[in-house]
């Protein structure tokens, strides 16, 4: 492993590519590994323990193709299994979590909507981020039961997502929110179809620019920035079948193979 090596992603599925399309818009000359694991997905709904079982087996299926540093490209993943992930490898690891901070410091109604997986809102490390930055201000939690699985067959506005995003979403209106948290990867993909059911003086963020960020800093501070010129290798593995891996991506630029993988 050397800095000329990939940057690993890894995800309970499609959703991560939000996270990913951001490194690599601020990091363009990287290599990429990006690993979808759809056949587990939703992680959401699992226990503690499987969901740290599953990073760990994601983890080193990164680690022996050669990657110098792992995004969890995961909201699950990182609430639930990052310190058991840094305490195992050697390799820099960045998480994702909900983006409570930001919101919480610029809401002027004083109340923020968030919407993520059981298994983040449910965490511990989310409890602490929560706790820590919302004690003025009022947090409507909702889970996002059934996102996962429909965007994973690629449907990002058909009926059924609209009906279950105006449910999600009408406590928060009552609450009066200003601020949107998308606290799961794959979220970022209902952008437009949340934007049709909200007022536009709501603003939804989530964290890829922080995970890009975050990304570079770790990258330079270890010295494994890589240097090469030649154009860097996008590679995107899934172990179900690549129909909605390839169509979310296919707006990127560059010379993208999607292909499926056995782990
Ligand atoms: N992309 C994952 C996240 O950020 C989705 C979790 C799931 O598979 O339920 O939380």
């Amino acid at each position: 492993m050397d800095n000329n090596s990939p940057i690993g992603f890894f995800d309970s599925g499609v959703g991560g590519t939000s996270i990913w399309k951001e490194v690599h818009a601020l990091l363009p000359k990287e290599h990429t590994i990006y690993l979808a694991d759809s056949k587990n997905a939703p992680y959401g709904n699992r226990s503690a323990s499987e969901i740290i079982a599953l990073s760990i087996k994601n983890t080193e299926k990164l680690l022996k193709l050669d990657c110098k540093l792992i995004v969890v490209a995961c909201n699950t993943a990182t609430t639930n299994a990052i310190d058991k992930l840094r305490n195992s490898y050697a390799v820099p690891i960045v998480g994702i979590e909900p983006a409570i901070k930001p919101a919480a410091l610029k809401t002027s109604t004083k109340s923020i909507g968030i919407l993520a997986t059981k298994g983040t809102l449910s965490s511990a490390l989310f409890h602490q981020t929560a706790s820590a930055f919302t004690k003025d201000i009022s947090v409507v939690e909702i889970v996002g039961e059934g996102l996962v699985p429909l965007i994973e067959k690629g449907e990002l506005d058909s009926p059924e997502m609209m009906e279950l995003l105006q449910k999600y979403t009408a406590p928060m209106l009552a609450a009066n929110i200003d601020y949107l948290v998308l606290g799961c990867s794959h979220y970022p993909y209902l952008l437009p179809a949340l934007r049709t059911l909200l007022p536009a003086h709501i603003q939804i963020i989530d964290s890829g620019g922080a995970v890009a960020r975050q990304t570079d800093h770790l990258l330079t501070i270890n010295n494994l920035k890589r240097a090469a010129q030649t154009p860097p290798n996008l590679s995107f593995y899934t172990n179900t079948n690549t129909d909605t891996l390839q169509f979310l991506l296919k707006s990127f630029a560059g010379p993208i193979s999607v292909e499926t993988l056995d782990f």
